[in-house]
């Protein structure tokens, strides 16, 4: 392709030699800059072995501004000089197209085969609107079937009439193109002369705008040569075009179909388009690394935050290559933030942070980090926010190997459709989906995909701040939040924006449940952000109680200890209940009860007053109920049923001890929260029937006993400090 490319661009001006299969026709495109979309047109191309010649190339565009109104004279002037030393050779065939939203679907074979039958000497593409001017419509023959209104993206014909048409009016280099060449079709005695016919079944030419929901990606097998070819299928005219054309809104349209057409992406070979452009990192040494700058955004309140910016850390990459920039705007993280700054922050390149307190906005900070990265003079720049996590610690390596402009690694919420891409727009630019979405976002296809929209987490070559002004490059666009005016920005600018899920990267976390006002808001992710909160809150060595070689401890009998709860978990519990802070008396009397009395009275707090019974109930579910499972064989009760869960205090001078009782439980567990000899001093549980006593509990282990009959228990004295347990009576 590289060898392909620099051949087109150095001898653009001069006529490239056809192969002689397709001697008789000349295929020309007009390209002013090389842009991704006509990238993608010349990569089409080479697949057909089609060698087009581009027009214009190098040259400052002198066309109008063809997205915002019409323009394009200066393609019809280019074209004119081009085939002028044609202009009398009838045997000459001419098939112009755009380059920039033009994609070939076929070999130039077959594009001619189906020109002469059409029996025409001049072919234009058909289009759903009269464009630009629609008053003009009803002067258009009328069409029983297909599209009536002349498209000028891709036309056809042999050169002399060809070369009539385009001399048929001067046109000033700013003037319209479409509108030129709708004269001289409503101009009957010209259309007549001529044979000046519209493809209006999409026979050879496909015009997107208006008919994308006319349009299925079709799969073709090729037994032979062991893959699959994918070619487009006009379901409202049983046609199958060869030459297909974004015009206008449908970019997106024609983006989604180049995912797969005409060789991108199939079900055998995978992601072919992958493979094109990418380097390599592997051989260059860590010093002449890219360099690269990661901004870190933290906009909202943001669940396991701390993982985050570890996975951060994690990266395999040099520090010395990485200049880190970070926007905190939530004043709650600013602990979290300032500590990774002050511990891991010294061993990048260097540390630039923003604090809530500095009142920047998301849009400025962002805009900022991109001046940062031009001032760093870096090559990459990574974007993330709090909510990506990049599980992958290739991640950063892989995105830059993938040389792309603008890439994004596909995260998802666990389990979710939820994403960092949209796989469409809507007409208004906001969200859509695509047919494949559901596909990628379930990784049922992977590769590197086309689409409108990437947020949370992308990397950007940095050369695309260089090449635009930043008036064109930034977060501003009207009133769209921060990342789709910068997307849109980059559609604007025919930058192709992708999303990859060759691998996997990692996951998005879920903010829309956290709450601040609660002490310790990531406890209560239990449901909304399970994968964080278990690594967060289970102990290492859970799994291990399910390994068979490793019989459960049994400190008493049938009194069985698990590790189950990590001490984040513990310390976490106990600062829930000492901020809530209102223990209870300790007396029999308790309206939290349904029937007011507590025969044998603790100072406890009970997890519904907290807010936090649902949790508790689904971990006892969830981490508990297994193990019970263990050790009391044939108990079954899923879900586990409990009243009464409440975390107690004991303290000398409050309540040292509690007198022996029986639990009213089928069976109880007691979590130990905090460290016997640091914490306090004594304590413990003693089974009286087996004078048999546990004291040294080890925090975030569990205690699991038979309630109701053989238990008979006591909790032992503290002597001093404070001790704190988490009791619950299963199935009472
Ligand atoms: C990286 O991408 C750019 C732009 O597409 C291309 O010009 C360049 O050749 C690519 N690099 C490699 C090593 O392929
Ligand atoms: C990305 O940047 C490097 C220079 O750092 C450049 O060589 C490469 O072609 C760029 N790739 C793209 C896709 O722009
Ligand atoms: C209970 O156990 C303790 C220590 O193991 C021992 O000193 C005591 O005598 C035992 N009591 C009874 C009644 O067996």
């Amino acid at each position: 392709m590289k060898v392909f490319c620099v051949i087109v661009f150095v001898f653009s001006f001069v006529f490239v030699a056809n192969t002689e299969k397709d001697d008789e026709i000349l295929v020309f495109t007009v390209a002013t800059e090389e842009t991704d979309g006509f990238q993608r047109y010349l990569e089409s191309a080479e697949f057909y072995d089609i060698k087009p010649i581009v027009l214009g190339y190098g040259a400052e565009w002198r066309g109008g501004n063809i997205k915002k109104g019409p323009g394009g004279g200066f393609k019809i002037n280019l074209l004119k000089k081009a085939i002028e030393p044609h202009k009398n050779d009838a045997s000459k065939i001419i098939l112009f197209t755009d380059g920039f939203d033009v994609v070939f679907v076929d070999k130039l074979q077959e594009v001619l085969e189906r020109f002469r039958k059409f029996e025409a000497k001049i072919l234009f593409g058909a289009e759903k609107f009269a464009w630009p001017d629609p008053l003009l419509a009803e002067q258009y023959p009328e069409v029983t079937e297909g599209k009536r209104f002349l498209n000028s993206g891709a036309y056809i014909g042999y050169a002399p009439e060809v070369y009539e048409l385009l001399t048929r009016e001067e046109i000033q280099d700013d003037g319209d193109d479409q509108l030129f060449f709708t004269k001289a079709y409503l101009d009957e005695e010209f259309r007549q002369k001529h044979q000046f016919k519209l493809d209006h079944k999409s026979e050879i030419i496909q015009n997107i705008n208006g008919a994308a929901t006319e349009l299925e990606v079709k799969v073709i097998e090729d037994k032979e040569a062991n893959t699959e070819i994918y070619k487009i299928r006009n379901t409202l005219f049983y046609t199958d075009p060869l030459i297909l054309h974004g015009n206008g809104a449908a970019k997106q349209s024609l983006n989604y179909i180049s995912n797969y057409v005409p060789n991108s992406w199939n079900s055998i070979e995978g992601c072919i388009t992958c493979l094109k452009n990418q380097v390599s990192l592997k051989e260059i040494d860590d010093e002449k690394l890219p360099l690269v700058m990661i901004g870190i955004f933290v906009e909202i309140p943001t669940p396991f935050l701390e993982e985050m910016l570890e996975k951060v850390y994690n990266l395999e990459y040099p520090k010395n290559r990485i200049h880190l920039f970070v926007h905190n705007a939530v004043q709650y993280h600013s602990d979290v933030v300032s500590k990774f700054i002050e511990e891991q922050g010294v061993d990048y390149l260097s540390v630039k942070q923003i604090k809530p307190s500095d009142g920047t906005t998301e849009h400025a900070a962002r805009d900022l980090s991109l001046d940062y990265c031009l001032v760093k003079k870096c090559d990459s720049y990574l974007s993330l926010d709090s909510i990506a996590h990049l599980d992958n610690p290739q991640t950063l390596k892989l995105l830059i190997e993938q040389n792309r402009t603008i890439v994004a690694p596909m995260l998802t919420r666990p389990g979710r459709a939820w994403s960092n891409f949209w796989g469409s727009l809507t007409a208004e630019g906001y969200y859509a989906r695509s047919n494949d979405y559901m596909n990628i976002v379930w990784n049922e296809k992977r590769g590197l995909w086309n689409v409108p929209f990437v947020t949370n987490a992308y990397l950007l070559n940095a050369t695309l701040l260089n090449k635009y002004d930043r008036s064109q490059i930034n977060y501003k666009n009207g009133l769209l939040d921060a990342d789709m005016s910068f997307c849109a920005n980059l559609r604007n600018l025919d930058v192709f924006i992708y999303v990859s899920n060759r691998v996997d990267f990692g996951h998005l976390v879920n903010p829309e449940t956290y709450d601040l006002t609660l002490a310790e808001p990531d406890m209560y992710q239990i449901f909304e952000n399970e994968k964080e909160w278990e690594e967060r809150y289970i102990h290492e060595d859970y799994p291990g109680n399910f390994d068979p070689e490793n019989a459960p401890k049994q400190p008493c009998p049938d009194v069985y200890w698990f590790p189950v709860v990590s001490r984040k978990f513990t310390s976490s519990l106990i600062n829930m209940m000492e901020t809530f802070g209102k223990w209870s008396t300790g007396k029999n009397d308790d309206d939290r009860l349904e029937g007011g009395y507590e025969a044998v009275p603790t100072r406890d707090i009970h997890m519904n007053q907290v807010g936090w019974e649902r949790h508790w109930l689904h971990f006892l579910q969830k981490y508990v109920r297994p193990l019970q499972e263990l050790v009391f064989i044939g108990y079954y009760h899923d879900p586990p049923k409990s009243l009464m869960n409440f975390v107690v205090r004991y303290k000398p001078d409050e309540q040292p001890s509690l007198r022996p009782h029986h639990d009213s439980s089928t069976y109880t567990i007691n979590v130990a929260l905090n460290q016997v000899g640091e914490d306090y001093v004594g304590g413990g549980c003693r089974f009286i029937r087996y004078n048999c006593s546990v004291v040294d509990t080890k925090p975030g282990w569990i205690l699991m006993h038979p309630g109701r009959l053989t238990h008979f228990h006591e909790g032992l004295r503290v002597t001093s400090g404070t001790r704190y347990i988490m009791i619950s009576f299963i199935d009472p």
